[in-house]
């Protein structure tokens, strides 16, 4: 069986008035289907850039994102739009909560735009129930705070059972505690559902929960060795 998400040759430079910022120089890698795998690397290197090339919310320059047989880059805008919906879970470096909303449309929200038609309610509540949200349904984001706005994250991004869940530092701004609510949390999906999960981190702890650690560097994959904020255990 071929790779559940294959990035290939992935090159991306943003343009800031005249000058190039390369921010993927050929990135290339498999990930089979229920595996959790982890992406570590300095600031900039090009995780965040990667993440939203793999979730099909932007596009290459080259290369391209195959996620189960579909290339990004030959679906139409509404079909990439489809499949971002109903088979990925995303959390966002910078939670992306809708601020007049409660928690509890926060999350069920997630289901709503799907489509999948498979809303759980029981499955809702258990989720909020492990991420210790059950009292705070009924609060907006800014009556939360930021351990429980990215446990709200996580929450809408798993509450939809998604063939893949995108994470972007999911434990960024989280204490020790939280982080291991959130980290438990994915693994145990990961486990139970046989979710594919891709977790950006920048903290080695948090990556040894994953099955395998990818290294960037300056829009590379790097071998470990070749990250300087590495340290193997
Ligand atoms: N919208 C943008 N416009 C211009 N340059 C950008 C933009 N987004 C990112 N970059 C640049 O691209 C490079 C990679 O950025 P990216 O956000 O992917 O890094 P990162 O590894 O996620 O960093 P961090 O760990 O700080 O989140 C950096 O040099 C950054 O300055
Ligand atoms: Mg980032």
């Amino acid at each position: 069986m071929g790779a559940f998400i294959e990035a290939i040759d992935l090159h991306k430079t943003y343009r800031v008035g005249k000058i190039d910022v390369p921010a993927l120089r050929g990135v290339s890698f498999s990930v089979q289907k229920g595996e959790f795998v982890t992406i570590v690397g300095p600031s900039g290197s090009g995780k965040s850039t990667l993440f939203y090339l793999l979730g099909g919310l932007t596009r290459a320059d080259s290369g391209k994102v195959v996620m189960d047989g579909d290339d990004f880059a030959t679906l139409s805008d509404a079909q990439r739009t489809r499949m971002r919906k109903r088979k990925i879970g995303f959390v966002f470096q910078k939670f992306n909560l809708l601020p007049t909303l409660d928690a509890r449309s926060n999350i069920a929200i997630a289901q709503e735009i799907s489509g999948n038609g498979d809303r759980d309610p029981t499955f809702f509540l258990r989720i909020c129930d492990l991420l210790g949200l059950s009292k705070r349904l009924n609060h907006r984001p800014s009556e939360l705070s930021g351990g429980e706005q990215q446990r709200v994250a996580l929450a809408r991004a798993l509450v939809n059972k998604p063939a893949v869940v995108l994470a972007d530092e999911p434990t960024g701004n989280l204490d020790t505690e939280n982080s291991n609510i959130v980290l438990k949390m994915l693994r145990q999906s990961n486990h139970e559902l046989g979710q594919t999960v891709l977790m950006i981190t920048h903290n080695p702890e948090a990556a040894k929960f994953g099955d395998r650690v990818i290294h960037m560097r300056d829009g590379h994959v790097v071998r470990p060795e070749e990250d300087p904020q590495w340290t193997p255990h």
